[in-house]
């Protein structure tokens, strides 16, 4: 997990949402009000599933654009910023992202943590799409 201060709140939300689902959670930040910069959160939070670190991440700051943006910067990361539960589930069926960003002032908590809880929820389908991940994977190969 990680947000700017413009996603703190909901990022705590979302931390007491999993732990009480029993997920084990790395916030990495940030933990205060004190005005931040998105694409260090995005960064660590890339950087720890990229790494295997975690299963998933969660990145969150004013729109979750910046921070997916930053996140999706890290080779292996495929971030998706989230409206809704649809988005949410779409975004693990179709996409198999592996970051998942919501935008604190765009998205209220009941349907952030109903579209977290569809992400967790959701697994990869494959099939047709794997070929077409397989082409955005690809894409690291050309920098
Ligand atoms: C911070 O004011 C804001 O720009 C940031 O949280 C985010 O919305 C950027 O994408």
């Amino acid at each position: 997990m990680g947000s700017d201060h413009a996603g703190l709140a909901l990022k705590q939300l979302l931390v007491e949402q999993l732990e009480k689902g029993g997920h084990e959670v790395a916030d990495l930040g940030t933990h205060d009000q004190t005005p931040v910069d998105y694409p260090d959160f995005g960064a660590a939070v890339g950087r720890a599933v990229a790494a295997g670190e975690a299963q998933l991440g969660v990145g969150v700051c004013g729109t979750g654009i910046g921070i997916s943006i930053a996140a999706n910067k890290v080779r292996g990361v495929r971030a998706a910023v989230v409206h809704d539960v649809s988005s949410a589930r779409l975004a693990r069926a179709h996409n198999d992202a592996n970051v998942v960003c919501f935008g604190a002032r765009l998205t209220g908590p009941v349907v952030a943590t109903q579209a977290l809880e569809a992400f967790l929820a959701t697994g990869f389908e494959g099939g047709r799409h794997l070929r077409r991940i397989a082409k955005i994977d690809s894409l690291e190969e050309d920098d």
